[in-house]
């Protein structure tokens, strides 16, 4: 395996998943859903879900005994595309076996691909995007009758607020927590503002309520996720105006500190921010309340600001440093990661020593790291040439990997001889006698077991470490 395709298999976390908490083995239909790219897709699979439990589907893991596949689709990268559209040609394959069986595509791939996949190539039957979720049952008798079923009518207001996901397969101690939707930043590489549209907030309410219910329900650990977190508002519009004066407002800071206070057992977690809106009143919050975990993950994308400016971020070099000592002066301890695109339109050498230089004054703690894959509609495909030779890409995606690997690897090395209170997620992959969990940084631990199980606080002793996990010994529970 490419370096390239280890560090996209890491970043699209491979497939899902079938669900848990809804097996019902006394209804008749039986769906299958599957899920590619972000966590938000992962997250909107539980939607999914939900709505399909309403319409009288049980899930199974099992795609052989399923009336219904869903394939929830990630467009990001032009790979991400391609292991989807292999895992449709195997269904078309048991749809010949099985001719009522209803394939469709969800998500990031549908608005772009809808005529080729479904038309031309046949692929599927049904294609929903982002903002239709509630019109599946709709869809798929739609189908029954014969007919091609689309929507992918994106909506300036969906956040589907009101509906209680159906939880994924996560070990039931962790869950995504969808707090908006939708994209306005048009980074000019960047897909997703045209595959899942205009930026919306969901209702505070519904948010903490949800994380609340997941708590009573076991649930340690809640990631509020959004595309820019940093610029989540209720009751304010885009330009700072208060839209309804006798309600409260909300920013993303007082959203965080409401979820905090659910209970101080409940770990939350956030993804993505961005640099350019990432204020001090959020970290301030973070600071405040030790159940925020002490971690961020703040894209950079590039080190250099001629390129920042062709990928259309909205800062520059200086600032996004700014930002990191910000972060350090006020959560001394925080875990910082990034993603980073190598090979963008125009990228000169020095262009590229610069976010090798970004990368030695931050020492991430971890990173995703990308080829440039160039995207349809973006404003870089429609402004700039894809100019740097996939062999260079490649090249200088190798160069930053390898100084991320030493810096994770310092960045673990570090924690060596400390005492982290870990969560416990389960039993690790190593054998049954290690559990494994996460610090607040966010780094993996695994130690042997004794007698503790899975969402519990314990106390462990970082003794030993590679640049991906941390190992060590319980020294006492919390
Ligand atoms: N090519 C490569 N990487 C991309 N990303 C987004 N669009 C592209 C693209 N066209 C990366 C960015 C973003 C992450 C989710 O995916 O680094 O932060
Ligand atoms: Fe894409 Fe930029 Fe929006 Fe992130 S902030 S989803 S990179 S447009």
């Amino acid at each position: 395996m490419s370096h390239e395709n280890k560090v996209i298999d890491e970043a699209m976390q491979g497939e899902a998943t079938m669900l848990n908490d809804s097996e019902d083995t006394t209804s008749k239909k039986k769906l299958f859903i599957e899920s590619y790219g972000c966590q938000m897709n992962f997250s909107d699979s539980e939607v999914v879900a939900s709505i399909m439990k309403n319409d009288g589907y049980a899930t199974t893991r099992n795609v052989d005994e399923a009336d219904v596949v869903l394939i929830n689709t990630c467009s990001i990268r032009e790979n991400a595309e391609t292991r989807v559209r292999n895992r449709l040609t195997e269904f078309k394959k048991k749809k010949e076996d099985n001719p009522e069986l209803v394939v469709g595509i969800l998500g990031c791939m549908a608005e772009r691909l809808k005529k080729n996949l479904l038309e031309e190539e046949k692929l599927v039957d049904l294609v929903a995007g982002p903002d239709a979720y509630r019109d599946l049952p709709n869809l798929i008798e739609e189908v029954g009758t014969g007919q091609k079923a689309v929507n992918v009518l994106l909506s300036r207001d969906e956040t589907y607020a009101d509906i209680s996901p159906v939880r994924l397969d996560q070990g039931g101690i962790s869950a995504f927590v969808t707090i908006m939707r939708g994209c306005d930043n048009m980074c000019s590489f960047c897909v997703v503002p045209f595959t899942r549209g205009r930026e919306r907030s969901r209702d505070p309410h519904t948010i903490v309520q949800e994380c609340r219910d997941l708590f009573e329900k076991g649930y340690r650990e809640v990631t509020l996720l959004g595309q820019n977190v940093d610029s989540y508002r209720w009751n304010i519009s885009s330009k700072g105006e208060i839209k309804d004066p006798s309600q409260p407002t909300t920013n993303f800071a007082q959203l965080m500190e409401m979820v905090a206070l659910v209970s101080p057992e409940l770990r939350v977690r956030f993804s993505t921010s961005h640099p350019k809106d990432m204020t001090d009143d959020v970290l301030e919050i973070m600071a405040k309340y030790e159940n925020i975990c002490p971690y961020i993950h703040l894209p950079v994308q590039s080190g250099n600001t001629d390129c920042l400016y062709r990928m259309n971020r909205g800062y520059s070099r200086e600032w996004y440093l700014e930002r990191i000592d910000a972060i350090k002066r006020i959560i001394p301890d925080c875990a910082i990661s990034t993603d980073i695109i190598t090979g963008f339109c125009g990228e000169t050498e020095e262009e590229h020593q610069d976010t090798l230089s970004l990368m030695d004054a931050v020492q991430y703690d971890f990173a995703y790291m990308f080829k440039y894959s160039e995207r349809p509609k973006t404003l870089a495909e429609r402004r700039f040439a894809d100019d740097v030779p996939d062999d260079v890409k490649g090249r200088r995606l190798n160069e930053i990997i390898e100084k991320q690997l030493a810096s994770s690897l310092s960045s673990n090395k570090r924690q060596i001889g400390t005492i982290q209170k870990v969560l416990i997620e389960g039993k690790s992959k190593r054998s049954d006698e290690h559990l494994c969990g996460r610090t607040g940084r966010n780094s993996m631990v695994i130690f042997p077991k004794l007698d503790c199980e899975k969402g519990q606080y314990v106390m462990v002793r970082i003794d030993e470490c590679t640049s991906a996990t941390l190992m060590g010994e319980i020294v006492s529970k919390c």
